[in-house]
């Protein structure tokens, strides 16, 4: 658990993401660490220079979607057939404008294209060949879906084919990414992306589009980005509940470990949520074993993977 809180009136501006829920195997914490904290100082940057909210976030994800060591973009994992098919949503609290694309393949950033939907036309969530279809038009590039696949959701794929295997308890440590921020005029928005669930079935759609469960941005409450398996997340539409408690007067830490409690409790879900709101404070719970985060707030990096975890680098010894 980690959090923070404004400490004068002027909206100071904040960014949180997270690079997945699960369990971290020992030698990749390293570079979990260096990616989400990567990712974090690159949405702050564009918050620090005046930026909006809805920019920081899609940077902070795109960031994490160009690491290999995150499961969205470039590093998701494979289908059962063996293929890339990724979601991802971007939303603002300003005006509950929201985009989403699903089962997309063949673009580096997804992330791009659900703001593009956002953006550029009158629906909030478009699919397969619709999207490739839109990403062509909006002139993002096509690439071909190999150069998506590293050698590790590969080995994952392989693995996962053999009989009695079981594909929830292999996706840990294979993590969703996120962001959440607030900008300097108080507006919130939330980013999420993801290749989903190793050897999921082609066409599988997860938490992670849908508005409310993969993300949630209002002005008038806050901004949450969620990670773990998506159909428990679905099910308790994970990303809204925890709002929802929050405008029933709980505080961010509270509403974050209450939306989880539920999840456990009532769907036997384990996950993680990154919640700001609009005063410019922030949370980073999960209820699994890790969850990678990173958070900028106050020229300060915060970073943790373990619960309990909070590395504390003033951004000075940084840049
Ligand atoms: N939370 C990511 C997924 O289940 O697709």
């Amino acid at each position: 658990m980690a959090s923070g809180s404004s400490q004068c009136n002027k909206i100071k501006p904040v960014i949180v993401v997270h690079g997945g829920a699960g369990a971290v195997m020992q030698e990749y914490e390293d570079r979990y660490r260096a990616g989400v904290k990567k990712a974090a100082l690159g949405g702050y940057d564009i918050l620090k220079n005046g930026g909006d909210a809805v920019t920081a976030v899609e940077e902070a994800v795109v960031i994490m979607e160009d690491d290999p060591h995150f499961n969205a973009g470039y590093g998701s994992v494979l289908n059962e057939e063996g293929e890339v098919e990724m979601d991802a949503i971007i939303m603002s609290g300003k005006d509950l404008a929201s985009g989403a694309v699903s089962a997309v393949r063949c673009i580096a950033n997804p992330i791009k294209l659900a703001r593009l939907v956002m953006e550029k036309t009158d629906h909030l969530l478009l699919t397969d060949r619709g999207a490739s279809q839109f990403a062509k038009l909006q002139g993002i590039p096509e690439i071909p879906g190999e150069t998506l696949i590293t050698e590790r959701s590969r080995e994952r794929w392989k693995k996962n084919q053999k009989p009695g295997s079981n594909p929830v308890a292999s996706q840990l440590g294979l993590g969703t990414v996120g962001a959440v921020a607030v900008d300097s005029e108080g507006n919130v928005a939330c980013a999420t992306s993801t290749g989903g669930l190793t050897n999921k079935m082609a066409g599988r759609v997860g938490d992670t589009p849908c508005i409310g469960s993969g993300g949630y941005a209002d002005n008038n409450i806050g901004a949450v980005s969620t990670t773990g398996h998506g159909e428990t997340i679905m099910k308790v539409v994970l990303a809204r509940l925890i709002l929802h408690y929050m405008e029933r007067g709980m505080s961010l830490e509270e509403a974050a470990d209450e939306g989880l409690k539920y999840m456990k409790t009532r769907v036997d879900g384990s996950g993680g949520v990154i919640v700001v709101n609009s005063a410019g404070e922030w949370t980073a719970k999960f209820s699994t074993k890790h969850m990678t985060w990173a958070a900028v707030k106050d020229d300060c990096l915060q970073c943790g993977i373990h619960q309990g975890d909070n590395e504390i680098v003033p951004l000075s010894e940084i840049l």
